[in-house]
């Protein structure tokens, strides 16, 4: 009689087969040594976290990693589709690995991701960049192993871009954590929301949360192996658990986490405004190993160009809630995303989002000026602003926000943070760069020992944004 398997169940065991198939491929072609792999991702720390996935499978089919692309042997990009800047970055990152492909024909180039999760560019790469040999979209994760093995037993083109998946929550894949001590960890996928200029839901697919179980199990690893930082993902991590048989919702996650021993520190994003309530600010509030910081994305002031944007929320309930975060929490970090010359914005408009930025006093801003999308509602609107006049919106959005940050940075000199050591200080021989728990970078002077660690610093210097501090 046949076996029965679970979807996931028969898929791990597929991996598994390919997986050992790849490594006997790969001991005959490279008789001297692991062959290389070049593993590139763009876009967000979503896509790093399934980016991370992918070299835990590399690395379990014998590939080792290199920063060198001439040299490897395997080079993977796992692209991003959020803007058009995004995409036609990549395009011309593929484009440059052709004298790379024509001088060392062996070379896998595959490309993976978002951008590659939508037809028309899966067309193109078909079209314009033939030397490509592996195309997979988001919802493959789970299948790459036979992806690779269709490419090393000579299939010049493989295309997967299906949206089925025997496993959607990409349970049970090898993890190569690029950082020791910042781990990401997924607690869901997808996104329903549809904002009206977003790609995500058309690439990502519906949203899923994975179980309490999985996310506990996979905390407990990464805290064992030393982190002092978890970072949760998801779209809207707080539609987290709706609908899911165990009745955990994200609040009650967060308290689960938190009750876990170690010394750690947990953050997460996204929040999206339209779901975030009281009961979570008020948990965030009481869990001391979470961090208090809120990375809240606005992307505008006015209730009018909310409503086209399909976001869900008014001005005067995002400050409430701002409002309500700040009482539980005084000390608060709150940042924010937002989109400048959203089609049939008008100057009076975008004011609006100056002086809510003003109100709120972000720590800092992710701006960014409007990219119509393939496929989305938005890129069908009339869109009448030029190009030139909203980059004059953009730099002003910009100035206003440097003064705010100006100011806050200011008012931190003098005060004790504790951060997070998390490597060199890019401009300075032995000074160390740290990230407090609202995310804000101080710059110190200290001893390379102290990466990974905890330590308490004093700002002694605010020039712009930036702060310099010293160990105390
Ligand atoms: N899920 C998150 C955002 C993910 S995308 C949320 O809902 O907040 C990150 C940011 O990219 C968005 O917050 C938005 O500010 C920006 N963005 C998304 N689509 C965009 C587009 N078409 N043009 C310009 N900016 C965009
Ligand atoms: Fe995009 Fe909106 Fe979903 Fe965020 S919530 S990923 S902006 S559709
Ligand atoms: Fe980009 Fe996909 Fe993330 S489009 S921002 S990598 S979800």
């Amino acid at each position: 009689m046949a076996k029965t398997l679970s979807p996931g169940a028969e898929n791990a065991q597929l991996q598994q087969e390919y997986t050992e198939l790849i490594r006997t491929v790969l001991s005959v072609k490279y008789p001297d040594g692991a062959p290389k792999a070049f593993v590139h991702t763009y876009g967000c720390q979503g896509n790093v976290a399934d980016g991370e996935r992918l070299m835990g499978m590399l690395t379990e089919m014998g590939y080792v990693f290199t920063d060198v692309r001439e040299e490897a042997d395997f080079i993977l990009l796992n692209t991003c589709a959020i803007r058009e800047h995004a995409e036609d970055r990549i395009y011309g990152n593929v484009g440059a690995l052709k004298p790379l492909k024509n001088s060392r024909p062996d070379v896998i180039v595959a490309l993976c991701g978002c951008m590659m999760q939508q037809a028309h560019v899966c067309e193109k790469i078909k079209k314009s960049y033939p030397f490509v040999n592996l195309v997979f979209g988001t919802f493959a994760l789970p299948r790459f192993p036979a992806l690779v093995y269709r490419v090393l037993t000579g299939e010049k083109h493989v295309f997967d871009t299906g949206e089925e998946s025997a496993s959607p929550l990409n349970e049970g894949l090898p993890v190569f954590r690029e950082s020791k001590f910042k781990a990401w960890l997924p607690v869901m996928y997808g996104c329903n929301n549809f904002c009206t200029y977003c790609v995500v839901p058309y690439v990502r697919g519906r949203e899923r949360s994975r179980t309490a179980e999985a996310i506990l199990a996979e905390a407990k690893t990464i805290i064992a192996g030393g982190a002092k930082e978890i970072t949760l993902l998801g779209q809207n991590v707080n539609s987290y658990g709706k609908g899911s048989p165990d009745g955990v919702d994200f609040p009650a996650l967060l308290r689960m986490l938190n009750a876990l021993p170690g010394d750690f520190k947990i953050r997460f994003m996204t929040s999206h405004p339209k779901d975030c309530t009281k009961e979570l600010l008020d948990t965030m509030a009481s869990c001391e190993k979470v961090a208090h910081h809120l990375h809240l994305p606005v992307q505008s002031g006015s209730n009018r160009v909310l409503r086209e944007m399909n976001r869900c929320y008014t001005r005067e309930t995002y400050l409430e809630l701002i409002r309500y975060a700040r009482s539980v929490m005084p000390d608060i970090s709150l940042t924010s995303d937002i989109i400048v010359g959203f089609p049939g914005e008008t100057y009076e408009e975008f004011l609006q989002t100056l002086s809510l930025i003003r109100e709120v006093c972000f720590t800092s801003l992710f701006t960014f000026i409007f990219s119509p999308r393939a496929g989305t509602k938005a890129a069908n609107m009339d869109d009448p602003v030029p190009a030139a006049e909203k980059s004059r919106w953009f730099s002003e959005l910009i100035r206003a926000q440097e003064e705010i940050a100006a100011e806050r940075s200011r008012e931190t000199v003098g005060r004790v943070f504790e951060v997070l050591v998390e490597g060199s200080a890019r401009e300075q021989n032995s000074w160390l760069t740290g990230r407090t728990d609202g995310n804000v970078i101080i710059d110190f002077p200290g001893d390379e020992k102290l990466i990974g660690t905890r330590a308490n610093v004093r700002v002694t210097q605010a020039k712009n944004w930036v702060l310099t501090g010293e160990l105390i």
